[in-house]
């Protein structure tokens, strides 16, 4: 399904920024404010805003459509994850009003320890238990498609803003190429 690869594609660039931000808390030499705040903001406006969106509003319905019973086990699990890391970013804004720079560093790691949890229980079982559904209805692209594509549309400034550079996030594709 094209939209799980979407998904699939937006988990990788959230993979590498979570690499680049443990590697900089293991090596840097001083606390610089400005790394914080911009890893705060690529979270609420890509990972939140860009991508849990999708899931949320459309993947996560679609497939709690096709199969019922997914509602109260795996989605209500991964609806909980986005919850808990919506918390540890509101915990380390506190963390960063108050200059508490150690347990920044702590909060940071764990958020992205509970982040690439997650994003691995995704890929590795929910995506792939949704292609298996499609197999079956063969409508996910035809439902979802459009929806993601002007998520992509309207906050086509925030790949920008984070340098970061795919065809779907471009812009200046039509989308129904590939
Ligand atoms: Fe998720
Ligand atoms: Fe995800």
């Amino acid at each position: 399904m094209k939209c799980t690869e979407m998904l699939i594609e937006e988990h990788d660039v959230i993979l590498d920024r979570l690499n680049a931000m443990e590697n900089w808390i293991k090596t840097k030499s001083e606390n610089d404010v400005s790394v914080v705040r911009n890893f705060i903001s690529f979270v609420k406006e890509y990972v939140d805003e860009y991508h849990h969106n999708k899931e949320e509003d459309f993947y996560f319905r679609w497939i709690i459509e096709k199969n019922p019973s997914f509602e109260k086990g795996p989605i209500a699990c991964m609806l909980g994850e986005h919850n808990q890391g919506r918390d540890l970013i509101k915990a380390i804004e506190q963390c960063l009003q108050n200059h508490h720079f150690q347990k920044i560093d702590s909060l940071v790691l764990e958020f992205s320890q509970l982040l690439r949890n997650h994003i691995s229980k995704e890929n590795s079982v929910l995506y792939k238990a949704a292609d298996q559904l499609d197999e079956e209805s063969k409508d996910g692209d035809d439902l979802m498609l459009k929806e993601f594509k002007s998520i992509n549309e309207k906050l086509k400034n925030t790949p920008r803003k984070f340098g970061i550079k795919s065809k779907e996030a471009s812009g200046n594709c039509c989308g129904s190429c590939s």
